[in-house]
């Protein structure tokens, strides 16, 4: 089975992403260029978000004026990537609820394990954004998905910068309810979990750790 997967292919997203996977670029310039892109696929993400007609008043008159519907997004960044994308959605939803999961991926197996989860009590009526910049082999992504699901939110999407085919796949296997947006689909996963042509450790180049 599939789910949906949107390529979010504004130009401005697109040559912002060319320059972020250039080995040169230096970390401050990933970092806020990152920002910059993530506000930009949260716009996209964000598109369908319901709202609700409320009676304002302005200078002039009063009129019936569309505000979001319903509790705040929770947006959950899985660690420590995540958090790149996480601040240039902040800046487009300020007030949005934040929860972390801290998922690692073990060197040998490349599969999942969590070490951190921080999340709102309640999210059974919160619309729940996954960000993390890499959709690599997809098992941090699934687990993630998996452990908020047994929250019941009321709806889940996940976000990322790039995406490998085979993560992709691992994904929707596990989850093709939940829909995928990312800046690109890139060509493969190589024999150590990198995306090629990709652009190196999204971790690395957003802290400078290497
Ligand atoms: N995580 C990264 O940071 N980069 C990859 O290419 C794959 C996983």
């Amino acid at each position: 089975m599939s789910g949906e997967v949107h390529v979010i292919d504004h130009p401005l997203v697109q040559h912002k992403l060319t320059i972020m996977r250039k080995k040169e670029t230096s970390t401050a310039s990933f970092r806020r260029l990152l920002g910059e892109v993530s506000l930009l696929l949260g716009y996209e993400v964000t598109r369908n978000l319901p709202l609700v007609m409320e009676e304002i008043e302005t200078p002039l008159a009063q009129m019936q004026a569309p505000l979001l519907e319903g509790k705040k997004v929770l947006i959950v960044s899985i660690l420590r990537a995540g958090t790149g994308i996480l601040d240039g959605i902040l800046q487009l939803m300020p007030s949005a609820r934040v929860g972390h999961l801290g998922l690692y991926r073990d060197p040998k197996t490349l599969k999942p394990v969590e070490y951190y989860c921080k999340l709102p009590e309640d999210i059974s009526e919160r619309s729940v954004l996954v960000v993390d910049p890499m959709l690599a082999t997809g098992h941090s992504a699934a687990a993630a998905i998996e452990r908020l699901k047994e929250r019941k939110p009321k709806d889940l999407k996940f976000l990322c910068l790039l995406a490998a085919p085979e993560g992709i796949k691992y994904f929707h296997d596990h989850h093709p309810d939940v829909p995928i947006y990312t800046a690109a689909v890139d060509d493969y996963l190589n024999e150590k979990g990198y995306i090629v042509p990709g652009l190196g450790d999204a971790g690395d180049r957003i802290f400078g750790t290497k």
